[in-house]
């Protein structure tokens, strides 16, 4: 399904995920709005996009109201992707990410509600997963969570829920498993695994395996996550509302969630590839890819240091629940995406 001629916000749209978001969005013809603080995005992220005539930015703070009913004026849809992302960063300052990730997401959520969005699809993330052991992840069996930034995305989908109930509102939230590709920062204390050995291995520095390297994820490349994303959009209400019915009436215990009317729903969906790659595994993929580019690449060797606290040994989701419903079908493999990252990043990545 491609989401044409519509008005669409996506908050965040100067991160990672949001810019690549905002760039296919406007390429199918749609009118875009961008919330953004800049905490972590960059306007390098946008340099498309401001250019373009459907496209307006607004530089603003999802932790304060009136900007998020700016931002959200006349809007169909939200695809709000704007938190402080990374655990570590939430450990080191819980306030701040539990402020912006809870404050600004219920802000958001009720700005949309008071706009009539038809449709409110945000970040969730497998953090929610906490010290459940359990794989593959199913979506309605969490453990308890790790860090202040799984709570709060956990805050986040128990507020969807409730909106939905309380105020008739369609929410989605799909959460994220280890999100990689185009324009992921590897620069920062908090850089994702990816960017940051990227970035080591193409200025022919030694990058540092927490632990044995035995520890696995379900690298999820981005082009996978803007496809949920627009499944989540444009899956008509009857449709989603048919294959919830097939899909909680094979499970008896799941049939409760079936007690909202046909109006509005919340419902969160895991958005990865179902695979799992171990940190030894990456590691070597990205190191041939990017040998590929430069030879001597192939001679840098990674350092094992201690595991990190908290990191949970393997994560991998069972991607069922959003085949069934939303008809998600990932189109690129961990692999794939791996070596259409290591290109990107090649590219623009100065030794
Ligand atoms: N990247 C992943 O692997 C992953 C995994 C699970 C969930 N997520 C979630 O996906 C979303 C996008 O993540 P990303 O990797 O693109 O991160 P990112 O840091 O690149 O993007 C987040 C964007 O939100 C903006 N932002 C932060 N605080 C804001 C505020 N108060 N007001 C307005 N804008 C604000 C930042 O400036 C940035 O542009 C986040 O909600 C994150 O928690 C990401």
């Amino acid at each position: 399904m491609k989401i044409e001629n519509k008005k669409v916000l996506v908050t965040g749209g100067a991160g990672f995920i949001g810019s690549n978001l905002v760039d296919r969005l406007l390429a199918q013809n749609n009118i875009v709005i961008c919330l953004d603080n800049f905490a972590t995005g960059k306007r390098e992220n946008l340099a498309n996009a401001l250019q373009h005539p459907a496209f307006t930015l607004i530089e603003g703070d999802i932790r304060n109201y009136e900007d998020c009913q700016k931002a959200v004026e006349g809007c169909q849809y939200v695809l709000h992707q704007a938190a402080l992302g990374s655990v570590p960063r939430s450990i080191a300052d819980p306030m701040t990410s539990t402020d912006v990730n809870i404050g600004g997401f219920v802000k958001m959520l009720h700005a949309a509600k008071e706009a009539n969005v038809k449709r409110f699809v945000y970040a969730a993330s497998s953090s929610t997963y906490g010290d459940s052991k359990k794989l593959p992840k199913i979506e309605n069996e969490i453990g308890r969570p790790l860090s202040p930034y799984a709570i709060t995305k956990y805050v986040d989908e128990l507020y969807a829920d409730v909106f939905a109930k309380t105020y008739g509102m369609q929410c989605i939230g799909l959460r994220y498993f280890n999100v990689f590709g185009k324009r992921q920062t590897p620069d920062g204390a908090y850089a994702a695994v990816i960017p940051l050995w990227v970035k080591s291995l193409i200025k022919h520095e030694s990058p540092y395996i927490n632990g044995d390297g035995s520890y696995s994820r379900d690298f999820t490349y981005i082009e996978n996550v803007i496809h949920a994303n627009e499944q989540a959009m444009l899956q008509s209400t009857e449709t989603i509302y048919k294959n919830r019915e097939t899909y909680y009436n094979e499970d008896v215990a799941k049939r409760e969630r079936l007690d909202i009317d046909a109006t509005h729903f919340s419902e969160v969906f895991n958005v990865a590839f179902g695979g799992n790659t171990n940190l030894n595994q990456l590691f070597n993929t990205l190191r041939n890819n990017l040998a590929k580019h430069d030879p001597n690449i192939a001679k840098v060797d990674v350092i094992y240091r201690d595991k990190r606290p908290g990191d949970i040994p393997h994560s991998q989701a069972s991607i069922f629940k959003a085949q069934t419903i939303l008809n998600y079908q990932p189109k690129y493999s961990a692999e794939e995406g791996f070596a259409r990252a290591c290109e990107w990043y090649f590219e623009n990545i100065k030794a």
